[in-house]
């Protein structure tokens, strides 16, 4: 009898916890360019959050297999396979976030201004889908030049009428991860504790980290403080001269992805303490777009941080005033190229 009530209860603690992620697990969240570097890993990381219950996974080639191969996990949600451009639609209808890394990588010696030509074009069509297919979404934007991207997807959705610049974001993250890990690295500090704001834009030296800001309070060097901005601006290029050609970085891009597609459905479900850095349409400075620190709320974009913007070093009000050329020209190019098209 004592075995028998073990296992009853074992039994039920099990279908307690099986109600609470069905219940949990609702929002539903497609990934376009999913068969790629960064798409795999990405969908393998977000098919393991409990509040998701379909993964609409989108690619011009190659998907099936991703998906199958993905939906063998036990984990809650239903992952769904689309492949071209005539099973798009259908792969956008209902869901709640848009996760775009489609596009081409860089190869040693480009820069991120060097993939325009043709990522450009595919942000376009595929922002035209989303416009048709499921306006309301939150779209992240991890296709590069992010700093011309995102503005070429807010004009396309103008165009549409649809354009609400609480939901479209430059994702960003992984250069706040990049920050928290060479931070922790260098001052010896606990991982899990460590931020740090990044701002600007996702280019370059239109990465700033605001080093000052970093939480837990730790003092740093002037020489610490150049080493440090300069190795987060130039981390991606770390990783694409060490992959030698085979693309940038990926894995860590898709970690930091999946913490930005986390952080947005914990927000659609009503957590209010919800904070994260990202690339938007914002008025924090005179740059029509500009990546700060911001409160995710159901609606998205609830409220900008200002107050990092406030009490900057030296030399982070330099290298403010230092990236907005660059950042302007690459918000412009993205515009005229948006309403140069038909
Ligand atoms: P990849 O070449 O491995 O994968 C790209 C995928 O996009 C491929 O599966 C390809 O078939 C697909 N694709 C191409 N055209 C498409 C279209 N019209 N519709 C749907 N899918 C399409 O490249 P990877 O390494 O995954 O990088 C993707 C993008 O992410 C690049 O633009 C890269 O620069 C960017 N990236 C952004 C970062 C960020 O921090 N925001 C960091 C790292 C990369």
């Amino acid at each position: 009898a004592l075995k028998t009530s073990f296992v009853a209860k074992a039994v039920e603690q099990n279908q307690r916890l099986y109600k609470q992620l069905q219940t949990q697990a609702s929002y539903k969240v497609a990934v376009l360019g999913a068969a790629g570097g960064i798409g795999q890993p990405l969908a393998l990381l977000i098919k393991m959050s409990p509040l998701v219950s379909a993964l609409h996974l989108y690619d011009v080639a190659n998907v099936k297999g991703v998906a199958a191969d993905l939906s063998h996990c036990n984990t809650p949600s239903q992952v769904l396979d689309f492949t071209g451009p005539s099973e798009l639609a259908s792969a956008l209808k209902g869901v709640n976030v848009v996760v775009i890394p489609a596009g081409v990588p860089r190869k040693p010696g480009m820069t991120r201004d060097d993939l325009f030509n043709i990522n450009a074009g595919i942000v376009k069509n595929l922002i035209e889908a989303v416009a048709d297919n499921c306006p309301d979404a939150f779209i992240h934007i991890i296709s590069n030049p992010v700093n011309s991207t995102v503005p070429i997807a807010a004009e396309i959705l103008k165009k549409k009428g649809v354009y609400d610049p609480k939901k479209l974001f430059g994702v960003t993250t992984l250069d706040v991860v990049r920050a928290n890990t060479f931070v922790a690295q260098k001052k010896n500090l606990k991982l899990i504790d460590v931020d740090v704001p990044v701002i600007g834009g996702h280019a370059g030296i239109t990465i700033l980290p605001l080093l000052s800001k970093t939480r837990p309070s730790v003092t740093f060097t002037d020489e610490e403080v150049q080493e440090l901005t300069v190795r987060i601006q130039n981390a991606g290029t770390e990783v694409v001269e060490a992959k030698a050609g085979a693309g940038s970085a990926t894995l860590s891009m898709a970690y930091a992805a999946a913490r930005f597609v986390e952080s947005s459905l914990r927000a659609l479900d009503g957590d209010s303490d919800v904070y994260e850095c990202t690339y938007i349409e914002s008025d924090v400075t005179d740059l029509p777009f500009f990546a700060s620190r911001v409160k995710l709320g159901r609606k998205g974009v609830e409220a900008v941080i200002t107050k990092d913007l406030q009490g900057l070093s030296e030399y982070e009000e330099q290298a403010l005033e230092a990236l907005k050329p660059e950042l302007r020209a690459s918000i412009e190019k993205g515009i005229a190229f948006a309403n140069k098209q038909p």
